[in-house]
């Protein structure tokens, strides 16, 4: 299942982590989550209305009586698919093991039906105080998932059990109560998705069939495997993702431009993109005139992947793609050692399959010398698949 376009609501509590939370509002979006965040009215004492709201890019309320035309409570509850109440203060915890709704976020929690994730953090006092034991055991009794917060320096000098654990701690739990799996929890990721184009002249262009879905379908799996994304998509306009940076290219030359820039902070990069193997010698500024347009001089590109895996360091991982119209295996065999892949997917593209589809049809080559067949499958599968392998 995809974190990408989930709904989560952040309920924020008065407590002095309560601007750690300010991160996880960014991270969530990192992974494809769309956040709403309903802070109680004592938290604004730390952070304030209009942080939250220029973070979530959403209008902030903390009271039913603020928008009563809208039923916020019920609406929110409605289409929230996951609360995170983060930091959860003691008073908190025990209002929502008493089933209170005295502001709107306790009021939401009542009504809905949603996955929900607790993050404590308090004073240690606090935390193994009876009293707050016994809420969080009635919570969890509830089905809520109540994470134990971290030992470490609190406010003052007091070092304890109390401490909001690292965000990635809580994205974990995130992706655990959202039934995702998180294997590529804070990996970097490159992918290039598309084709790049090289312009004649001002009108025209040498380019190639491929549409960008097979780059844009990893981007969308990583995603939804914890991984932060970089996508540089050349001429596939019509593609959109929430929860990456997306780079839009046309040329060989800014393609290569952007991954020379980015490739040594990534963890791995998918080499998705059809990358025009040459480009005319020189474009001027005015069209070509028909009788003018016997032959075109071309000067080859550089081959991209081969620099970035000269350049590779140890942790990098690099999956590169083919496509080929016959001998598949023995070219693909070829390339995956020329190119000092780890992977390679070798696309059938015999009678123009593959290219604008939803599916697509090849063999996935690994540096063992193993060969998986994907006889016919949609390119979301196709993306979950190389990921495995990958990890
Ligand atoms: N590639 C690249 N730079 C190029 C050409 C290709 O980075 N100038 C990458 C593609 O993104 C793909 C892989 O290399 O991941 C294979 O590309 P392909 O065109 O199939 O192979 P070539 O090595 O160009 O060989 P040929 O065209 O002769 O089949």
């Amino acid at each position: 299942m995809s974190s990408a376009g989930r709904e989560v609501l952040l309920g924020v509590g008065g407590g002095i982590a309560a601007y750690k939370a300010c991160d996880l509002v960014r991270r969530m979006q990192d992974h494809g989550f769309l956040v709403t965040v309903v802070p109680t009215p004592a938290s604004l004492n730390f952070v304030g209305k209009a942080t939250w709201e220029a973070l979530s890019g959403r209008p902030v309320l903390t009271q039913v009586w603020d928008d009563v035309p809208s039923v916020a409570h019920i609406r929110l509850a409605e289409v929230s698919d996951y609360i995170i109440i983060a930091p959860a203060t003691a008073d908190l915890i025990a209002r929502l093991a008493q089933g209170r709704a005295d502001d709107l976020l306790t009021n939401v929690v009542l009504a809905s039906g949603a996955a929900k994730l607790v993050v404590p953090a308090m004073h240690p006092e606090m935390w193994n105080d009876p009293a707050t034991q016994t809420n969080v055991e009635i919570l969890r009794q509830r089905g809520f998932l109540v994470l134990d917060p971290e030992v470490g320096r609190l406010t003052g000098n007091e070092i304890g059990a109390g401490r909001f654990p690292e965000t990635a701690r809580i994205l974990e739990s995130l992706h655990e109560i959202s039934g995702t799996h998180a294997d590529l929890l804070g990996k970097r990721i490159l992918v290039t998705a598309g084709g790049t184009r090289e312009p004649i002249d001002p009108v025209r262009f040498i380019g190639n069939r491929s549409s960008g879905k097979q780059g844009f379908a990893i981007a969308q799996a990583a995603i939804a495997r914890g991984a932060i994304v970089h996508v540089i998509a050349a001429n596939c306009p019509d593609l959109d993702l929430e929860g990456a940076q997306i780079t839009r290219v046309e040329t060989t030359a800014q393609l290569g431009d952007v991954l020379r820039n980015d490739f040594s902070d990534c963890d791995v990069l998918i080499m998705c993109a059809a990358v025009a193997d040459a480009r005319p010698s020189s474009v001027p500024e005015n069209k070509i005139k028909k009788d003018k347009l016997a032959a075109i001089e071309l000067v080859p590109n550089p081959d991209l992947l081969l620099e970035m895996s000269a350049l590779k360091s140890s942790g990098q991982v690099i999956i590169g793609f083919a496509a080929e119209t016959e001998n598949l295996l023995e070219n693909a065999k070829e390339k995956l050692t020329r190119k000092n892949l780890d992977i390679l997917y070798v696309n059938d593209v015999s009678r123009g399959a593959v290219f604008g589809s939803d599916h697509t049809k090849g063999s996935i080559l690994l540096r063992s010398g193993e060969v998986i067949q994907i006889s016919e499958a949609s390119k979301d599968t196709l993306a979950n698949v190389l990921l495995d392998q990958l990890l």
